[in-house]
């Protein structure tokens, strides 16, 4: 299984975000993590598909746009326009729209040839995105709550990853991309791999490091 490192913005100085996105092609990350948080799903405020479009001609890594955010599905054709690669949407933000939303919403973003994710928040069992492991392109099992940088890792996703990548496997999609969000650290990144996921989102351990380029390679290793 490839493994992907995505180092998020969300921690690097808003004053030099391309640098900083220049900085994670350097270092040989494989996606840049755009946490979009619209102060309503998730209380801060971060920054929508304008950054999206600045950064998009500064690299060639595919934009991972993680959407924290309400009625995601109207802001799907303005993340597509601003160049993202991926698009994932919060589980609970379309649940409580609808029981067909999230389908809805998913199907959006493929008629638009973009890749699809799911992302969970740390109380919802895996089990109950099995269904969706053949029609998106990622999962991301959050392993924080949602809506900050730097907190700590909980060690539930652990078996929500083990769960995951065993039924991936029985499902047939053995090459979905099973994304950790929140509190890796280069402490723990063993483990989170062992436990199933291939994809490292990292924040802190990217940004406030003081070798950005280290810490993926580190993160990788
Ligand atoms: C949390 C965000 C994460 C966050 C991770 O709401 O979705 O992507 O930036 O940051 P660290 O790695 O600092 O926990
Ligand atoms: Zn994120």
């Amino acid at each position: 299984m490839q493994i992907k490192i995505a180092p998020s913005i969300l921690a690097a100085d808003f004053s030099a975000v391309g640098d900083a996105v220049k900085a994670a092609e350097r270092g040989g990350a494989d996606l840049i993590h755009c946490d979009v948080m619209d102060g309503s799903f998730v209380h801060p405020i971060t920054f929508g598909a304008q950054m999206v479009e600045s950064i998009r001609p500064l690299t060639r890594l595919p934009l991972d746009c993680h959407l924290m955010v309400e009625h995601p599905k109207t802001q799907v054709k303005q993340f597509v326009d601003a160049g993202a690669d991926i698009i994932t949407v919060h589980y609970e933000a379309c649940r409580k729209i609808s029981s067909a939303y999230l389908a809805e919403t998913l199907e959006l973003i493929k008629s638009f040839g973009v890749r699809c994710g799911v992302a969970v928040n740390p109380n919802v069992p895996a089990e109950r995105v099995f269904n969706l492991f053949t029609v998106v392109d990622t999962i991301i099992f959050m392993s924080v709550y949602p809506g900050y940088g730097g907190q700590k890792f909980m060690p539930g996703t652990y078996e929500q990853l083990k769960k995951a990548r065993a039924y991936a496997i029985e499902a047939g999609r053995p090459d979905l991309d099973i994304s950790v969000d929140g509190g890796v650290t280069l402490e723990n990144c063993k483990a989170i791999r062992e436990a199933g996921a291939n994809v490292l989102v990292a924040g802190s351990a990217v940004y406030r490091s003081p070798d950005p380029s280290k810490a993926i390679a580190e993160l990788r290793r």
